[in-house]
């Protein structure tokens, strides 16, 4: 199963919570697969730390090697789990990010190569209990492609004002993508990510939402520095502080999401 955790805006949570699922399902025995697909390249550094650069060369590390050889000869391919790169965690591996995928962004879209990750993931599917996709805060070729790519879309919603103006929008370009592309994408729903249970506003903004139809998730994450220490420390939160109350909600949020039958498609 692959899951894309995607919202065009900056600062919600994807990394976060790309990471801290797949962790979570690795620790219970999941062989998973996280694929960073931001040019920052967060979930990378997350996961592994520093990159050494002079080891691995930007063209031919993970992702971006992944996607630059589909523009060269057909028979110099090699399989897509040529590119993953273990991690210190088991069950959990990583298809990196490297600065190069800015590079090599236009000529990708200008030879239709938008399916090609789809058709990684077709080949990885057997190799993988869960595959997770981190995404860049943008609607681009690189988010299109993971959303093409994926069964399911996670979307985080960090509780502001804005984010919500963005989610409309958001959620219109998702259903735009399943129509031309990909009427198999299921949206899981929306995660409520920073949530501050003692503050009046954020608690309005989340009924209004399901008010208003959103599939909102019922397993919220509450707001810790715990994540900020977690990100500095490079250890997910199941193996940084397994008892925490983040770390908690973390594996409710977790556990609700594959336990739920496959629901309908749409909102
Ligand atoms: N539940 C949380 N509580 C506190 N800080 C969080 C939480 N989730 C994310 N953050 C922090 O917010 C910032 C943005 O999170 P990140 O996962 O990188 O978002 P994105 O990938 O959408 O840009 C990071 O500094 C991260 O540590
Ligand atoms: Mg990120």
């Amino acid at each position: 199963m692959n899951r894309v955790v995607f919202n065009q805006k900056g600062g919600v949570g994807k990394t976060s919570i790309t990471c801290n699922l797949a962790a979570i399902g690795a620790s219970q025995g999941l062989r998973t697969l996280v694929i960073d697909l931001d040019v920052q390249g967060n979930s990378t550094h997350y996961l592994v730390g520093e990159v050494d650069a002079e080891q691995y060369p930007a063209e031919a590390q993970g992702v971006s090697g992944l996607f630059k050889q589909t523009v060269g000869p057909r028979k110099m391919r090699q399989n897509p789990d040529a590119f993953v790169w273990e991690t210190p965690f088991e069950n959990l591996f990583l298809l990196p990010s490297s600065p190069y995928l800015r590079e090599i962004e236009k000529e990708l879209e200008a030879r239709y190569k938008i399916y090609k990750l789809r058709d990684a993931l077709e080949k990885l599917a057997g190799e993988y209990d869960r595959i997770y996709i981190d995404t860049p805060p943008s609607f681009n070729f690189y988010s299109k492609s993971a959303l093409i790519a994926a069964d399911r879309v996670l979307i985080p919603f960090d509780c502001d004002s804005f984010a919500r103006q963005s989610l409309y929008e958001l959620m219109v370009n998702i259903e735009e993508l399943q129509e031309d592309h990909n009427p198999e994408l299921q949206v899981e729903g929306i995660v409520i990510n920073q949530f501050n249970s003692q503050a009046r506003l954020p608690g309005e903004l989340v009924a209004d939402l399901a008010d208003e139809g959103f599939p909102v998730i019922d397993r919220f994450l509450n707001s810790s520095v715990k994540m900020r220490e977690s990100h500095h420390e490079m250890r997910p939160l199941i193996h940084l502080a397994p008892r925490h109350k983040l770390t908690q909600a973390y594996i409710a949020l977790h556990n609700h999401l594959e336990r739920r039958p496959r629901k309908q498609r749409g909102r």
